[in-house]
């Protein structure tokens, strides 16, 4: 049935299904969707299964605010698939929307999909036949990092390395990329839903109140930040007192947050200094000459570039808008497949 609906789609389309936000690129037109991967479920009507109430924004501003019988669901978990049936809708609702906008495929597409470097097998699989069964004509998948790398504009094919940390939602990856290919590449569970999780966790410990994941995220953008030197001023929030019960506001600032956040950070270093570790040393020289770039929304948080470089020794460079770097990567992706350049670590 999809496939029909599908069947005025012709050009070629990347997709960076993330934990956090999709988003979907077309080649020739950019990013032309940028959406949270949020799904609202209701019950149907007489309580058998559920049907999809709302995707994207429209979920997100229902988050923690539903009532009883719906229930706004992330179906990306740790930047895989978690919920293979709701996802599934979730792509195709996205590509509807997009196709919709202009009419603009006349034949189904070919996407390319960007999976952590640490996914299984049978994630990676779960993905590309979310993707087919939404329409897709032939699906790409590649690897995170690299589509990080492209995207930041790094220079991927040259002899000299690079290395890339990309924070998301769900996972940090790391690569060092030489000559077209990752050298080496990792991926740890541990990005911007964690950070929001040590706030919350922190927030009920030492003031007795409970927020909700919004709130959580909220105060990591006004005030969260990786360094003193970036702290910034306090923050005003409201949640329920964990021991009354009843609604109330208090102030929080930067420097508890820093702290709280400590153990948080130290695990993401720990992981580029593992990269750093396990690279031959001709390409260490080419990174100590390049530093590192950091893409993906976790890039944003305050402070974070100057306690890498603090930590490594080595320059390091937030790249231009870092939340659209997987996407536009996985565009210029699309170019290399098309003119068959296919050093990509392109995964089957
Ligand atoms: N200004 C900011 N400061 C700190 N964190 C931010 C900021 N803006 C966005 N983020 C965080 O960035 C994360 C989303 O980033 P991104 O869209 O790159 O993730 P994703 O690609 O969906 O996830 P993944 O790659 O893990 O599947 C969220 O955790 C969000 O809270
Ligand atoms: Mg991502």
């Amino acid at each position: 049935m999809f496939s029909r609906l599908l069947s005025y789609f012709g050009s070629d389309i990347a997709i960076d299904l993330g934990t956090a936000n999709t988003i979907v690129y077309v080649k020739g037109r950019g990013v032309i969707l940028n959406e949270p991967s949020m799904v609202a479920l209701g019950l149907e009507k007489g309580g058998f299964g559920k049907r999809i109430i709302a995707v994207g924004h429209d979920a997100k501003s229902m988050l923690g605010k539903t009532p009883g019988q719906i229930e706004v669901i992330r179906p990306m978990k740790d930047g895989v698939i978690a919920d293979f049936t709701v996802t599934e809708q979730m792509i195709k609702y996205f590509i509807k929307k997009v196709g919709s906008q202009k009419r603009l495929f006349s034949i189904p597409p070919t996407i390319v999909i960007c999976v952590p470097c640490g996914s299984t097998q049978v994630e990676r699989r779960a993905i590309k036949d979310s993707a087919l069964a939404a329409g897709a004509r032939k699906v790409e998948l590649i690897e995170e990092a690299m589509a990080a790398a492209l995207g930041a504009g790094l220079p991927v094919s040259s002899a000299s390395a690079s290395m890339v940390v990309d924070i998301g939602g769900g996972t940090t990856e790391v690569g060092v990329i030489s000559l077209g290919g990752l050298v080496y590449a990792n991926s740890i569970r541990i990005a911007g839903d964690k950070v929001d999780e040590v706030i919350s966790n922190h927030i009920r410990s030492k003031h007795g109140l409970l927020i909700g994941d919004t709130t959580a995220e909220d105060i990591k953008k006004n005030i969260g930040s990786a360094h003193q030197t970036t702290d910034v001023g306090e923050f005003l929030i409201r949640g329920r007192n964990a021991y009354q019960g009843l609604p109330k506001e208090i102030a929080v600032n930067s420097v508890e947050i820093r702290e709280a956040l400590g153990d948080t950070l130290d695990q993401m270093i720990t992981a580029i200094r593992q990269a750093l570790e396990a690279t031959p040393p001709e390409l260490s020289a080419d990174l100590f000459e390049n530093g590192i770039t950091l893409t993906g929304g976790g890039a944003l948080l305050r402070g974070l570039d100057t306690l890498i470089r603090e930590e490594t020794g080595l320059k390091v460079n937030v790249a231009e808008e870092p939340l659209l770097c997987v996407a536009k990567g996985c565009g210029v992706a699309l170019d290399y497949i098309a003119d068959n350049r296919l050093y990509l670590n392109r995964i089957k």
